[in-house]
């Protein structure tokens, strides 16, 4: 649900930039030679949330072209035909970039741009915008840092049971090769899959993201191909560019109990499992979390002999896509998980448009937890950002809350980094204001403003800040 502005004010944004703890304000200034010389800066976007375009030169549908084109799915009726328009306007947007000092650049390549049906013939007038867009980053000094897949299936290949048909593997494999025997002599530093857990909960367990599937039958089975498929992907880059950097994001939040008592513990326990282990520990080579969530043993009946060694792959790096902290509480009415999620707003805490509690300490601990993981060899914040009711006024657009929610998530990072945590980059989601999945345009996440109906640009505040952070 989206707060309306007046409300999101009087509970919100009082409460927002006074640190909350005591440990927060005896954290260290925030300065950017705390964080090495080889940390990586960038910001983060995505295909279908920028790009537009969604029917040109070739490209085939997407489950999002679709899933959006359905009556009552995306607020507003709001869709990302259009978007940012960034397939048009890539160059200015990378004018833009460099003007703002932002040397690393995260994009995903939209499948069904490339291959149209998901499989077999491919697109050249697609393969030449992805082209076009990486030999534009490197003129410009901006290293590209493409993920494979960021929730856009081609239609063609839902229609045959998208993630729910082990066939996937091999389409993905086929996809993977063809993007690094394409553009590996030019990309040093590629991302596997963005977010398994939120591809496959939303949108095959919950029905609240494309293709809009519900209940255990279509998610058991997607959970386990997009396991495979992450590690298999992986694999296919370094059979290709064995000096390639390739990582995987995941969306991860620090969990809390709501109270100290055994019921609540245990609860969150479970969503810890489901939330921040499910998809990680099967990479690292340690199976899925099956003790604590007993109802996803169902797995076992899509498991053939091998796949425990197939869904294992030794990434050189994990992205950490964390937004805010979840605390849960023990709830017997709740199917399978016993456990519930207590809002932000119930709490008396300060939240972002998304409803997200604002709490800093999120990522320090969550690197700490990804940290204490020998099987990891270094963390790259991929994503990190915030949704707040941006306006623009007179040429310009001041977004007090996003700069010092930025600040105060960067300062959480410094102090885990300076007690010895491997993390090594931090891009900011998102470069530019875009479209928000099911949320549609409403929630702004950009350091860039943009106006939908024009597609004019203006730096905010907080893109301000960044860009001078980033010049020391
Ligand atoms: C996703 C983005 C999304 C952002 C904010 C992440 O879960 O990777 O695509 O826009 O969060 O919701």
């Amino acid at each position: 649900m989206t707060l309306t502005r007046s409300s999101f004010l009087a509970e919100g944004l009082l409460l927002f930039c006074m640190p909350d703890t005591n440990n927060e304000q005896a954290l260290p200034v925030l300065t950017k030679s705390a964080f090495r010389e080889d940390f990586r800066w960038g910001v983060s976007t995505a295909a279908y949330q920028i790009e537009g375009a969604h029917e040109a030169e070739g490209k085939g549908l997407s489950i999002w072209d679709v899933f959006s084109s359905r009556k009552g799915k995306i607020k507003q009726r709001h869709h990302g035909n259009q978007a940012c328009d960034f397939f048009n306007r890539y160059p200015d947007d990378l004018q833009l970039m460099q003007s703002m000092a932002i040397p690393n650049f995260r994009f995903s390549l939209s499948w069904s741009r490339l291959l149209p049906q998901g499989t077999g013939l491919v697109n050249r007038h697609g393969v030449a915008y992805y082209d076009r867009l990486i030999d534009h980053c490197l003129e410009l000094g901006i290293t590209p840092w493409p993920t494979l897949y960021h929730w856009d299936l081609p239609q063609a290949l839902e229609q045959k049971g998208g993630w729910t048909n082990r066939d996937i593997v091999g389409w993905f494999e086929e996809y993977a090769a063809l993007a690094v025997k394409l553009y590996g002599d030019r990309v040093k530093n590629w991302m596997v899959l963005n977010e398994p857990m939120v591809f496959t909960g939303a949108g095959y367990f919950l029905g609240v993201h494309a293709p809009g599937r519900r209940g255990f039958g279509p998610f058991i089975p997607a959970v386990h191909h997009a396991t495979l498929c992450q590690a298999a992907g992986g694999r296919v880059i370094k059979d290709f560019r064995p000096e390639a950097e390739v990582g995987t994001t995941f969306s991860c939040s620090h969990i809390e109990p709501l109270h100290q008592r055994e019921r609540d513990i245990r609860a969150a326990r479970r969503v810890d499992a489901l939330l921040n282990r499910l998809f990680l520990e099967p990479a690292l080579g340690l199976g899925y979390p099956l003790d604590e969530l007993r109802f996803m043993r169902r797995l076992e009946k899509y498991m053939l002999p091998g796949d425990e060694e197939r869904m294992a792959f030794d990434f050189d790096f994990i992205g950490v896509q964390n937004y805010t902290r979840e605390v849960v509480k023990y709830a017997f009415w709740t199917p399978f998980l016993q456990a519930n999620l207590v809002p932000a707003r119930k709490r008396g805490v300060p939240y972002t448009l998304m409803n997200w509690e604002v709490y800093p300490e999120s990522i320090y601990h969550i690197l700490h937890q990804f940290n204490r993981y020998k099987g990891i060899r270094k963390l790259i914040v991929t994503e990190n950002g915030a949704a707040f009711p941006d306006e623009l006024k007179d040429g310009q657009v001041h977004d007090p809350e996003r700069l010092c929610y930025l600040k105060r998530y960067l300062q959480q990072v410094q102090r885990a980094k300076q007690e010895g945590v491997k993390v090594q980059g931090y891009f900011v989601w998102s470069f530019v204001d875009n479209f928000e999945w099911a949320e549609g345009y409403d929630p702004r996440f950009g350091l860039v403003h943009v106006d939908f109906e024009t597609q004019q640009r203006t730096i905010k505040s907080s893109g301000h800040w960044y860009r001078d952070f980033l010049q020391g």
